[in-house]
């Protein structure tokens, strides 16, 4: 949150704008240690020697010379002026941005792991295994599925997995004329793109007023063509859908196979599990509900998790457990398997520290992820509608995140969601997800995630409450927000495409 004062945050006190560490150079400073002597020049020069004279450099690079003070200081300032989970409140619809604890960081750092080669042979890395054994083992557990697999390394190349294998699937029994894959209008971008990718053409199921599956359009375009409807459930609309025993009764008994995108996993877990819902083949995004680091893509880990007549397909390489000795699984062992996405074994780091979230959290702990989740995201819901926010889905309890539409507030004042969002930057709050999903106008998705406090979430509401009052009175200042950033509104579509990343000495 913001250490601003009201009044600073309306005026928008901005920080001065940091060069550019070449702009900060200064010849004859240098960034070894403060009182080191200079580094001797024989050794590098025995270096260079040693390489072919083609190859060695002819001018001297033209690094910036400061001293270490000043070097460690610009890049404190630089880390200072992000948004980060470390610094700022992050309620980010569909993304769960939350605490990834320290514990796990420190022992997914330990030499011992860290330094270990993927290469290394099987005895050498007995702990490694366990370690991954038992976190498939736990997670077939929540899920309620037969088999899991470590190795896709994001969300979406999880998703990739679980379609390849319902490919697999229906190949393997010569049913070669299941073409389509049923994705709700509501899904995340990777769904039909992940159906695209692997050869399937996408059908789309429309939502009804409440926010679940259509059941009449569903049983209307489901047929001997249908390979598979996937659903994230909990939805990107923030609800649990309510006719998940009846959309499996409608597309099991028309041959399609079901798949659960798991991103917002935290909201039942340990609560539900997909695979008693009927789901066949599912992910789960790590770096979201066994809270690892992520962002920006990555990194991640998307494991995937299939029932019995599907584990046959799953990605390589698996691990199991032999009497007191651990193996992977290779193509000899799994022939049917979809193959390898990746060169080892998954993303190990992640994985790591994922597994020592769910140790600390045990059976008890990932049931309160899911009392926390929801109840932090029905908490803000209630409130910001007392406080005068319209609600995409007044009538549904949220599950872990929620809609606010502003169409209301943009049709009274002009201010539109990008100028909300924009503006929550100056009170120090990174802004939620906007515009997503596409099915509400002026939305912003709201996910204050299972490890907010109170007194965070109620910092929030103030916020909220502060953005509507000058929305209403002055207009202005929302529009042309953000006026406390080291950067204001930026051309988003230039800074994408027309990037000026390269210094220049003048
Ligand atoms: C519902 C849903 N599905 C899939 C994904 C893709 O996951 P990833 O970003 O790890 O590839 C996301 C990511 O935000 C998501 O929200």
């Amino acid at each position: 949150m913001s250490d601003r004062t009201p009044a600073q945050i309306a005026a928008g006190s901005r920080l001065p704008p940091e060069p550019l560490i070449f702009e900060r150079s200064q010849r004859g400073h240098g960034a070894q240690a403060q009182f080191a002597a200079a580094p001797a020049a024989a050794p590098a020069a025995r270096r260079a020697s040693a390489l072919p004279k083609q190859l060695l450099r002819e001018q001297a690079l033209a690094l910036p010379e400061v001293s270490e003070l000043d070097a460690l200081r610009h890049y404190t300032r630089l880390s200072q002026r992000n948004f980060s989970i470390d610094t700022h409140f992050y309620p980010l619809g569909s993304c769960t941005m939350k605490y990834n604890p320290r514990a796990c960081n420190s022992l997914a750092m330990l030499p011992q792991l860290l330094a270990q080669h993927p290469l290394a042979p099987e005895q050498a890395r007995q702990g490694t295994l366990a370690c991954w054994h038992e976190l498939q083992e736990m997670l077939k557990e929540v899920t309620g599925m037969a088999g899991v697999s470590l190795a896709p390394m994001a969300g979406a190349q999880g998703e990739f997995a679980g379609v390849a294998m319902i490919r697999a699937y229906h190949r393997a029994r010569g049913d070669t004329a299941r073409t389509e894959i049923i994705v709700p209008d509501a899904a995340h971008g990777t769904n039909p793109a992940t159906a695209a990718m692997c050869g399937f053409s996408v059908r789309e199921v429309a939502t009804d007023a409440q926010g679940n599956v259509d059941l009449g359009a569903l049983r209307a375009m489901v047929g001997p063509q249908t390979a598979g409807l996937m659903l994230t459930n909990p939805s990107t609309l923030g609800v649990f859908e309510r006719s998940i025993q009846d959309i499996e009764r409608i597309v099991h008994p028309a041959g399609g196979l079901l798949y659960y995108d798991g991103a917002n996993f935290n909201a039942i877990l340990g609560k539900v599990k997909p695979g008693e819902m009927g789901f066949d083949v599912m992910h789960m995004n790590l770096h979201k509900t066994f809270s690892t680091p992520h962002g920006g893509g990555g990194p991640g880990a998307g494991p995937v998790a299939a029932n019995e007549r599907l584990r046959k397909f799953l990605p390589l390489p698996v691990v199991m457990q032999d009497h007191l000795h651990y193996r992977w699984l290779n193509e000899r062992d799994l022939p049917d398997s979809i193959g390898r996405l990746s060169a080892f074994a998954g993303n190990a780091g992640v994985l790591l520290r994922a597994y020592v979230y769910a140790r600390m959290l045990g059976r008890a702990g990932m049931q309160r992820v899911a009392d926390f989740a929801t109840l932090n995201a029905n908490y803000l819901m209630v409130e910001l509608r007392k406080a005068g926010f319209d609600l995409a889905f007044p009538e549904r309890r949220a599950s872990h995140e929620f809609i606010v539409t502003l169409q209301r507030l943009k049709e009274e004042t002009g201010v539109t969601a990008l100028d909300f969002a924009k503006r929550l930057l100056d009170y120090g709050i990174h802004a939620p997800t906007i515009y997503f999903p596409l099915l509400v106008k002026e939305c912003l998705l709201i996910e204050p995630t299972e490890t907010e406090s109170n007194q965070t979430l109620d910092a929030f509401i103030a916020a909220m409450r502060g953005i509507l009052d000058e929305a209403r009175t002055q207009a202005e200042l929302v529009k042309s927000a953000p006026h406390s950033t080291p950067v204001r509104r930026l051309d988003e579509v230039k800074a994408a495409r027309d990037m000026n990343l390269v210094w220049r000495r003048e």
